[in-house]
């Protein structure tokens, strides 16, 4: 599914999105364009280092919370396609902040549903025209792919509980997978959810088990063997089922 695919990526700058672009670049049969789109390119000094080796990797800035330019970044899209054929949402935080009632606000939970949540649900709507193919009865969907968390799973929330922003927001997130797998079928565009493993970046810290390297060979695996039998589920970085 990635050979020759466009692709638009969020969260580019750092962590899972940068591994996605740098690995997907470097394939032997990479993706025909690469839309790695992040906050500050300026300040993304490794991903401009892959954009400047590889001429179908274009940079794009985009606070996925400003989504009143998501219009402006869709016309840039255009510029160079009108067809998408994967679009990963990647960006997302998680405050330590906010991990129970003790330290809760409605601050820090609204801001993390927005980044984690709203982004990409309306990224999605905005790039909806792109990556509709209802003229295909048969294979080759698009995909919408949402990176959530193992943090998402209310089944596996058995023993630590707290992180109510980010639990939410992914356990949301997940929700949204499997609506939008359900009515976006017709237009043969499928979705996943996928938990990239406990990954040592910002985020995940050094102690985490895997690196980004790891992870996102994995992630890529998934997606390029995708089936569409796969629409609506959440896996992890395996390929395994992930109970929700
Ligand atoms: N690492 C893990 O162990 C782990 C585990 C489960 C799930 N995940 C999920 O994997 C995804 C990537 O995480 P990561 O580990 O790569 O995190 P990270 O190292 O903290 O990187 C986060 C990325 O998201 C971007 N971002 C945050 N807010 C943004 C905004 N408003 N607009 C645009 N970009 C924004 C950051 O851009 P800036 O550089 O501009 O801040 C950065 O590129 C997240 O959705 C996360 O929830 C990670």
């Amino acid at each position: 599914m990635l050979s020759g695919a466009k692709v638009l990526i969020t969260g580019t700058s750092r962590g899972l999105g940068l591994e996605m672009v740098t690995q997907l670049a470097n394939r032997k049969s990479p993706p025909s364009l690469i839309f790695a789109t992040c906050r500050n390119p300026v300040a993304a000094v490794k991903l401009q280092e892959v954009a400047k080796k590889f001429d179908f990797v274009k940079i794009i800035q985009l606070d996925v919370n400003a989504l009143d330019t998501y219009p402006a970044l869709s016309k840039e899209v255009y510029k160079h396609t009108d067809k998408l054929d994967i679009l990963i949402n990647s960006a997302g935080i998680s405050s330590s902040e906010a991990y129970d009632l003790s330290t809760f606000t409605p601050e820090i939970m609204t801001q993390t549903l927005h980044t984690n949540l709203v982004a990409p649900i309306y990224l999605t709507k905005i790039f909806l025209p792109l990556l509709a193919k209802p003229e295909i009865v048969e294979g080759n969907p698009s995909l919408v792919v949402n990176i959530s968390s193992n943090m998402g799973s209310i089944s596996e929330n058995t023993t630590r509980g707290g992180l109510y922003p980010y639990r939410c927001s992914k356990t949301a997130l997940n929700a949204f997978t499997r609506s939008l797998s359900l009515d976006l079928k017709i237009q043969n565009i499928s979705s996943v959810s996928i938990h990239p493993g406990w990954v040592a970046t910002d985020m995940g810290g050094k102690a985490a088990e895997l690196t980004p390297a790891q992870s996102i060979s994995g992630v890529l695996t998934l997606i390029d063997e995708f089936q569409e039998e796969q629409n609506g589920n959440f896996y992890d970085y395996a390929g395994k089922v992930f109970p929700w």
